[in-house]
């Protein structure tokens, strides 16, 4: 076989985003070797050579063609071994969950997660280190400098490599390892949780539908829901991955699954409705007419870990993002637990998860997750609650509103402005930081500004500091928001507007959390000027 050494010209804006690097499709498909410069960088990086790799995506469009071209630079590479899932196929949390079980050196996951996919599309690269977390700063920033220097790649003259048989092969010194795309994960999957209880209630006549969105979950769930779990045939759909997702734009939240949301509102709804993202490591859980906000989602899920066979030996603490809104704050206060608030994307919960410090994590974005792995995970959190529902013989609406019961209810919304003019974005965040004590005792839509200030962190484990990462300010009806820019997006700039409002003891369990929030909201566009300086009244999603 021959090993080419191909020159190349570096391209200045591979830098890596929240997770990983994530451009538009045609980014990809317009600029020669713009996938064999980052995939040699990452390979220089992690010194690849005599390592083993996990790799896989949500299929996607251009996961063939990546998949390919990533397993003729590992042999060029001299990489020892590499393990893919079947067609290529793996979502996040089973790479995570593969790099973990057979403890290999980190692997590369294609996606753009719930971004839509195809030729008008994105396309994203996540690099996984060995402990199955999304790459640090500190990698993420060393393969960006690889990328600007870069001046050539390897790659093998080779046909492509068939990927649809499970087994494994040589090429050079490399092993290229074909597996099950799903077995690893559904086997860490039972060990956690009780399997026959849920079993048990979907005999009883529990109804159920699974939104796999034409994405990666669709084999996981039609698998794990129906064949093992006896979920009725037809309770998963959606459920075949498509390179186009089916024009979908796999994110699920009230925006992008107001369909679903509606259908349980009929009398046809099933006892529970869920949904997961492109790479299945997001999820929404729906009971019969009834929403369950993310925050309040984690704060479950930590409050019944005593009913979960794969937490019984107790709780080390939680984390949440600092826009998530605190409802798990309060479960851990009584539990006697520590609460770790980090920015914003999972990388920061791989340090913590590791020293043990925690044993669940979540976003506001529809992510939850502990550590059994080191990303968030849709599924996961799916049983979770289909095992707290067996378990409790309770409804979903019942779980919730008794927790808003005994701990009160937090309310959470966050608006997106998105597209808009980069450079206006960066300077509105500039203009905000520089201005931040002006704000204080500022009157504001009927409301007084109490605090203002930048969110930092420091990393309690590695020490790594993070500034700049979101303005917080607090008002005096103590409600909070949060402004800060997106690092996913692909085009122009997106800004996230989050609010955040607690009641002890509402006095009805049916408001809505736009009308609780709602002088905030106009707080929060007053301060920041959004129509003057964007020309935009309204967020393009709400959710
Ligand atoms: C978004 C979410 C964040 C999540 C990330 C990756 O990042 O807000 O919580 O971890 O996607 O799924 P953002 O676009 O806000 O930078
Ligand atoms: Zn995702």
């Amino acid at each position: 076989m021959k090993i080419n050494t191909v020159q190349t010209h570096p391209y200045p804006d591979q830098k890596l985003g929240t997770s990983g690097l994530r451009k538009q499709t045609c980014v990809f498909l317009k600029n020669p070797n713009y996938l064999e410069n980052f995939v040699q960088s990452i390979f220089d990086t992690i010194k690849a050579k005599g390592k083993t790799l996990v790799l896989g995506g949500d299929g996607r469009f251009y996961n063939d063609h990546a998949l390919q071209v990533i397993l003729k630079m590992a042999i060029a590479n001299e990489v020892a071994c590499i393990r893919i899932g079947q067609n290529g196929l793996f979502s996040t949390p089973a790479i995570s969950a593969v790099i973990r079980k057979y403890k290999t050196d980190g692997g590369i996951i294609l996606s753009a997660s719930h971004n839509p996919a195809g030729e008008k599309g994105d396309f994203g690269i996540k690099v996984e280190t060995k402990n199955g977390a999304p790459s640090p700063i500190e990698i993420s920033d060393k393969i960006f400098e690889k990328t600007k220097s870069i001046k050539s790649f390897k790659i093998a003259d080779m046909p492509d490599i068939p990927l649809d048989k499970i087994g494994t092969k040589t090429y050079g010194k490399t092993k290229i390892m074909i597996m099950s795309s799903t077995k690893d994960y559904i086997e860490l999957m039972q060990e956690i949780f009780d399997f026959p209880a849920i079993k048990k209630l979907f005999k009883s006549g529990f109804t159920f539908r699974y939104d796999a969105m034409n994405a990666v979950a669709g084999p996981y769930a039609k698998e794990i829901f129906e064949d093992i779990l006896g979920a009725k045939k037809g309770s998963v759909v959606r459920g075949t991955p498509l390179p186009d997702f089916g024009g979908l734009h796999p994110e699920p939240n009230l925006h992008y699954e107001r369909d679903l949301v509606e259908f349980m509102k009929t009398k046809d709804a099933p006892d529970m409705a869920v949904a997961s993202d492109g790479d299945a490591d997001r999820y929404m859980i729906l009971g019969r007419n009834f929403f369950v906000a993310p925050d309040n989602s984690l704060a479950i899920l930590v409050k019944y870990a005593n009913l979960i066979k794969g937490y019984q030996s107790g709780v080390k603490g939680v984390a949440r993002s600092m826009p998530t809104a605190p409802a798990v704050d309060r479960v851990a206060q009584k539990m006697k637990i520590n609460v770790y608030e980090t920015p914003t994307g999972w990388k920061y919960f791989g340090s913590l998860l590791d020293a043990g410090k925690i044993t669940f994590c979540g976003e506001e974005s529809f992510g939850s997750g502990s550590n059994h792995i080191r990303e968030k995970d849709g599924i996961w959190a799916i049983l979770y609650w289909l095992n707290i529902l067996a378990v409790t013989g309770k409804s979903i609406q019942q779980i919730v509103t008794e927790h808003w019961k005994e701990f009160g209810r937090d309310y959470y919304l966050r608006h997106d402005f998105m597209n808009l003019p980069s450079s206006k974005a960066a300077d509105f965040m500039d203009d905000m930081q520089n201005n931040l004590k002006s704000f204080v005792g500022k009157k504001v839509a009927g409301l007084t500004v109490k605090d203002a200030w930048d969110f930092e962190y420091t990393d309690p484990v590695t020490k790594e500091k993070v500034e700049h990462c979101g303005i917080m300010i607090t008002l005096s009806n103590d409600s909070k928001i949060i402004y800060r820019l997106s690092n996913t997006g692909t085009v122009g700039a997106t800004l996230r507007v989050y609010f955040h409002a607690y009641e002890e003891k509402p006095r009805t369990w049916n408001k809505k959390p736009t009308t609780v929030l709602k002088q905030s909201i106009k707080a929060a566009y007053e301060i920041a000027q959004i129509k003057k300086r964007f020309g935009r009244i309204r967020p393009n999603q709400i959710t």
